[in-house]
């Protein structure tokens, strides 16, 4: 195994709460939240997309990073402190996405909503390919309903929403004041409009009481739940990572999940996901990456590939080629790297064919 950064002790005046632990409310049900609705003739052009990328070796999946400014104070992520960005208009992002012509585009950042143009981004990209799934993920500051209807319009296919706290701690995680009450009001929006909303949770040591209330909270606002793990291969910040007298905290929560998973209908992330994620924070992952660089690559506003968010620029896109030997790497268990993984497995797309 690659070596991993040291895990420090929490200081002592960070107490560290037993998860709560919400047994499934026996007596109801839900029903499973589906995807936006497509045609017979979409579904047959995504699993023809699927089958192409697989057969031509990558990428699933690009990672657009509109801009890298950003509004939040992120501890964990310095984009905030971006002196200068390139922008979109700096090189052809079409021809990039042509080029590369993954199965899907997330639009990321820094934050992707500081871009004005967003609409006729996405439109640009939809058109540009037979197939292509387009989703973004914000920490939802600057969006309100008028811009998520005309993001939907142009032809979105999820918006996800970052939130690792359920209350004011989210506020204060960003940085930003009266966040959390703005999402609490803008999701269920959102989501009455028919917009396909889905949570970005991190699961890291100081929100591990908050993951199960979150899926409830998703579920209560008619939206889906994405977890994902902290990494401190963003900006050094160990202070998040489950150091090992938490383990036991984590699996729990993750067996909760688990059980939680067919019951709320809504927590997207793949049982293969999951249940990695104790595995990732007892270092216990493979020490190899399959995915970066192949299947998932990292799109800069200056137009570069990076092999994944946290790797240096590899080429220009137009010089773009697949990595063709696993990179030696265990740093991150990010949604994008294990449901890339995931993805990949037949389990998997039976499980995607399934909520379909
Ligand atoms: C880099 S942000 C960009 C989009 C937007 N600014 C946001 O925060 O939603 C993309 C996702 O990465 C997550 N993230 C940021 N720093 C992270 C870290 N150190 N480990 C794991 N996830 C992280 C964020 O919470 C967010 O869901
Ligand atoms: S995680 Fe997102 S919101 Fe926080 S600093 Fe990074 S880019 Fe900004
Ligand atoms: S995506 Fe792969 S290469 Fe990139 S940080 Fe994560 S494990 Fe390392």
């Amino acid at each position: 195994m690659s070596e991993r950064t040291q895990v420090v002790q929490p200081p002592k005046h960070v107490a560290q709460p037993p998860p709560v632990i919400i047994p499934p409310d026996e007596d109801q049900t839900y029903d499973q939240i589906a995807l936006r609705s497509y045609s017979l003739i979409q579904k047959i052009q995504g699993g023809l997309k699927y089958l192409w990328v697989r057969l031509r070796g990558g990428p699933m999946l690009v990672n657009m990073e509109v801009t890298h400014f950003c509004n939040a104070r992120c501890d964990f992520c310095d984009f905030w402190k971006t002196e200068r960005s390139g922008k979109l208009s700096d090189y052809d992002y079409i021809d990039a996405i042509r080029q590369l012509n993954p199965m899907a585009v997330t639009l990321t950042g820094g934050e992707p909503t500081i871009n004005k143009q967003l609409p006729e981004v996405v439109r640009q990209i939809k058109s540009c390919s037979g197939y292509i799934y387009v989703g973004m993920v914000t920490h939802g500051s600057l969006m309100t309903m008028e811009k998520a209807a005309a993001l939907w319009e142009a032809g979105i296919d999820q918006i996800s929403i970052s939130l690792n706290y359920v209350g004011s701690e989210h506020d204060e995680e960003r940085g930003i004041e009266g966040l959390y009450d703005h999402l609490n009001t803008l999701i269920p929006q959102m989501a009455a409009h028919g917009i396909n909303v889905i949570l970005n949770t991190v699961v890291m040591r100081d929100n591990m009481d908050h993951i199960i209330p979150i899926a409830y909270k998703a579920r209560e606002w008619g939206a889906k739940v994405s977890f994902s793990c902290y990494s401190d291969f963003k900006n050094g910040n160990v202070l998040h990572l489950i150091d090992p007298d938490h383990i036991d905290q984590v699996e729990q929560v993750i067996e909760n999940l688990l059980a939680l998973k067919p019951k709320l209908g809504n927590i997207i992330s793949s049982d293969f996901f999951l249940r990695g994620i104790p595995d990732y924070f007892k270092n216990n992952i493979p020490s190899t990456c399959n995915v970066a660089g192949k299947w998932l690559v990292q799109l800069t506003p200056d137009g570069d590939i990076k092999p994944c968010p946290e790797l240096p620029v590899s080429s220009h896109y137009s010089d773009f080629k697949s990595t063709t030997e696993p990179i030696v790497c265990d740093r991150c268990w990010y949604s994008c790297r294990g449901e890339t993984e995931a993805s990949l497995t037949f389990e998997r797309v039976m499980e995607l064919i399934g909520r379909l």
